[in-house]
């Protein structure tokens, strides 16, 4: 068990790292009433862990679909059910489940009765190293993703590898994406880490995984400890996602995963790095080998030049000039304003005639 602490604007989150979630229980402050917002199937594949939540008394609201029900009805319901279970302010909220639990949550621990203090248990990769770590929590509103939302770190976050291995791998390497993009904005030694320990982590060997975890999340958490409200450096914590926003916008008639968009939206940037000349021949092989070296399934995403490009101008980031994520090098990712589109646009035709899904 490992824990970090980081620090942010004038509070301080905990971090710990465990291998069984048994261990969590104990560890949970136990002087006060929980809810706990909790996903349907985490509940079902997780029974013996939520069984000792509910032995513990804690209160359970159970949200199934959770990305489709992270909105406005099921924050209400959950205000109703905490209200009528007469939850004071110092009573405590405890989010289970992927990002879309933790974000939902947070986002009504923050509002309840002026904000009360509350825990996380991220339970899908994405979840561990980057939804509950930096503070955002928020709701969908009509067709608009966390649309509303606040700023509100948890008291403590629980980072257990126990919860990944009821996720397939595509699920798996939704996740893994967050940590391939923090070793490449962080550095070359992190990123070649990760390719030497490619088979232990996609076989989830447990001290592996989690080494890696704690790792990125300790990357992430510096990023946000030094911009909490993303004026400056934690925007490179979008390197590739303005592509990948591209490809997620043309896909919208069947789910992708956004991993897999931001994977193929890395090696974009990383491409686009290189032909542009900030990027040496060898940084950039080594960066697309390691993304290869996981089984990363993209045989389902459709990829059409002109049709990303439109989506990415029509992003409300970029309503002059395009704002790209690139590297200077592994470990170095600047701001680049893009002037040209047809230099942009030819390049993306290029890359998608090339790339092997
Ligand atoms: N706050 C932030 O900084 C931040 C950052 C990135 C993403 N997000 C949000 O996170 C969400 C995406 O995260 P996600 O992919 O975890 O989504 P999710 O919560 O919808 O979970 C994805 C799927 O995995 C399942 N799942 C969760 N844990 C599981 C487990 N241990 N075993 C088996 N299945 C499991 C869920 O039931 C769900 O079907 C989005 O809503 C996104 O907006 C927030």
């Amino acid at each position: 068990m490992k824990d970090l602490i980081f620090k942010v604007e004038n509070s301080s989150v905990k971090l710990t790292c465990l291998k069984e979630a048994a261990q969590i229980i104990d560890l949970l402050p136990d002087n006060s009433k929980y809810c706990v917002v909790a996903d349907a199937d985490v509940i079902k594949l997780h029974k013996n862990f939520t069984d000792l939540l509910v032995e513990r008394g804690y209160l359970i609201f159970e949200v199934s679909a959770a990305e489709k029900n992270k909105n406005i009805e099921t924050y209400t319901q959950i205000i109703d059910f905490m209200q009528k279970n007469e939850m004071k302010r110092s009573d405590r909220l405890l989010g289970l489940g992927g990002g879309a639990i933790t974000d939902l949550a947070g986002f009504v621990a923050s509002t309840y009765m002026r904000g009360i203090q509350y825990f996380q248990i991220p339970t899908s990769l994405l979840a561990q190293v980057d939804a509950s770590i930096g503070g955002k929590t928020g709701i969908n509103h009509g067709h608009i993703k966390n649309f509303i939302g606040s700023f509100y770190n948890p008291a403590e976050v629980f980072i257990c590898s126990e919860f990944l291995k009821t996720l397939n791998e595509q699920e798996f390497l939704n996740g893994f994406s967050e940590v391939l993009k923090h070793s490449l904005i962080t550095s070359q030694q992190s990123l070649e880490k990760l390719k030497e320990r490619a088979e232990k982590i996609l076989s989830q060997d447990t001290e592996v995984l989690l080494e890696c975890i704690e790792e990125s999340i300790e990357i992430k958490a510096q990023v946000v400890a030094s911009d909490f409200k993303e004026s400056g450096v934690r925007k490179y914590l979008n390197f590739g996602h303005t592509f990948a926003h591209g490809i997620e916008s043309i896909n919208d008639s069947k789910p992708i995963f956004h991993g897999h968009a931001v994977t193929i939206g890395m090696q974009m940037a990383l491409g686009y790095s290189h032909q542009l000349g900030f990027l040496k021949s060898d940084s950039y092989k080594l960066a697309i080998n390691t993304i290869c070296e996981f089984n990363y399934d993209f045989s389902d995403i459709a990829l059409d030049a002109n049709r990303i490009f439109e989506a990415m101008k029509s992003d409300k980031k970029n309503t002059k000039t395009m704002n790209l994520v690139l590297l200077k090098d592994i470990g170095h990712p600047f701001i680049y304003e893009e002037h040209s589109n047809e230099i942009l646009k030819d390049y993306i035709n290029k890359f998608i005639h090339e790339f092997k899904k």
